[in-house]
């Protein structure tokens, strides 16, 4: 096992009828930012249950922090704060909601210039930011228990992510009821965003970490087991409770300890949504078979693992039980509704090519566990996702 650090400050606030306790999480005095997305939260209650929990605080909206946020939107809600009275921000929605208030956080008290340096140095230069907590309506990002955000300059089309251990919400509250209305794409994209997380950090190379492993592993058999569940019964409580609980428990940094990560998935894949638009889960269903079709060598021993604890596949030769864990992977992507080709989003040979140019330009050269993901290794990996 490699060493590592593991530090998690996030307080979670879990189950039915918890967004009433943020009364006790967030200061009596405090001036309070409300940020969302397009208002999915105020038509299924969750708007309301918010603004009745806060009280008699002062309280300013914020609305319209798009999916896969934009620096040119968030900005604004940073001049509000600059302009305004405010000392403690909300963020109520998905991962892009939480993004985007992580950015904000960050962005508000930032004294290096442009807060687009922030992004341009991963998090790097970011030494305070505003305290915030998240209500989750949409389990897939993790972003909820986690110090990192993706946030995308619409102008130059790039999306680059940051983390700083000042990103880290002071609470978030999982209510898995706030996810009953979400549309079958998004609970697909959820299930499959929160899969690809846990294979970036358990598909790589063996470390001699059985926890890890096995952790690893239950998060991936429960999202088997529960997502097609969560498509045929949305208002099913218990499935929604353990999807919850599982994709914040596939990037909240417990299963990454002492471990190789790879990540090379995620790269590819923020370029294609930059480039095209499409759904950060639906880039994921279209890279990882190919990534790890490519880079069989690199990834047999834990192929193998995957393949045997994973599908149950025992027997045949090595080769042919990898190919079949990678098939059924691909498989159940698709029964989650995510397509898994490049074909499948209007995307063909000519279009590769940029996406290699932007990888270029965003310095990500030699990706993957072992730095061994070359741009020649990423062309290969979309060639097969054709
Ligand atoms: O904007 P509203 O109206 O709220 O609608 C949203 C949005 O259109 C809707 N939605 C959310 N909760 C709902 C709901 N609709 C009905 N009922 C509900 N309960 O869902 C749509 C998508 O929301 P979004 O927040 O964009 O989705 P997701 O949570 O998948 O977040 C994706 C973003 O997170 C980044 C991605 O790159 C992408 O930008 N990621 C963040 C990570 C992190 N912080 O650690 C890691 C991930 O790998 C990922 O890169
Ligand atoms: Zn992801």
């Amino acid at each position: 096992m490699l060493n590592f650090d593991f530090y998690n400050p996030t307080h979670i606030l879990f189950g039915k009828g918890r967004i009433a306790d943020i009364h006790q999480a967030i200061p009596a005095d405090a001036k309070v930012l409300l940020l969302y997305g397009g208002g999915s939260i105020k038509q299924n209650g969750v708007f309301d249950q918010v603004i009745a929990a806060l009280g008699n605080r002062s309280v300013t909206e914020f609305s319209g922090i798009e999916p896969n946020p934009s620096y040119e939107t968030l900005m604004k809600a940073v001049d509000i704060i600059k302009h305004g009275n405010i000392d403690f921000l909300l963020a109520v929605g998905g991962g892009s909601v939480i993004d985007g208030t992580k950015f904000i956080a960050a962005a508000a008290l930032f004294e290096g210039g442009d807060p687009w340096a922030i992004m341009e140095k991963h998090g790097r230069n970011v030494t305070k930011a505003l305290p915030f907590g998240s209500i989750l309506t949409l389990p897939a990002t993790g972003s909820e228990m986690n110090d990192g955000g993706v946030v995308t300059r619409q102008s130059i089309k790039a999306k680059l992510a940051f983390s700083s251990r000042h990103c880290f919400p002071k609470f978030s509250v999982l209510d898995p009821t706030t996810t009953y209305t979400l549309p079958p794409r998004q609970i697909g994209n959820g299930a499959v965003d929160a899969f690809v997380h846990v294979m970036e950090q358990y598909l790589t190379y063996p470390v001699n970490s059985p926890v890890q492993d096995r952790f690893a592993e239950g998060l991936l058999k429960t999202l088997i087991e529960e997502g097609p569940k969560a498509l045929a019964n949305p208002q099913d409580y218990d499935v929604r409770a353990n999807l919850m609980w599982c994709a914040t428990m596939a990037l909240n940094g417990l299963i990454s300890t002492g471990v190789p990560q790879d990540w090379a998935t995620h790269m590819i894949g923020h370029e294609l949504t930059a480039l095209h638009g499409i759904d950060h889960a639906q880039t994921l269903a279209i890279v990882l078979p190919s990534m790890l079709r490519v880079r069989k060598e690199a990834k047999r021993a834990k192929l193998l693992q995957f393949a045997e604890r994973i599908w149950d596949l025992r027997e045949g030769s090595e080769d042919s039980r990898i190919d079949t864990a990678i098939s059924r992977m691909q498989d159940y992507f698709e029964q989650m509704g995510v397509k898994t080709r490049l074909s499948d989003y209007h995307l063909g040979a000519d279009d590769i090519s940029p996406v290699i140019a932007a990888l270029e330009t965003h310095r990500m050269l030699t990706i993957g566990e072992k730095r061994d993901v070359t741009l020649d290794v990423s062309r290969q990996v979309l060639e097969l996702s054709l």
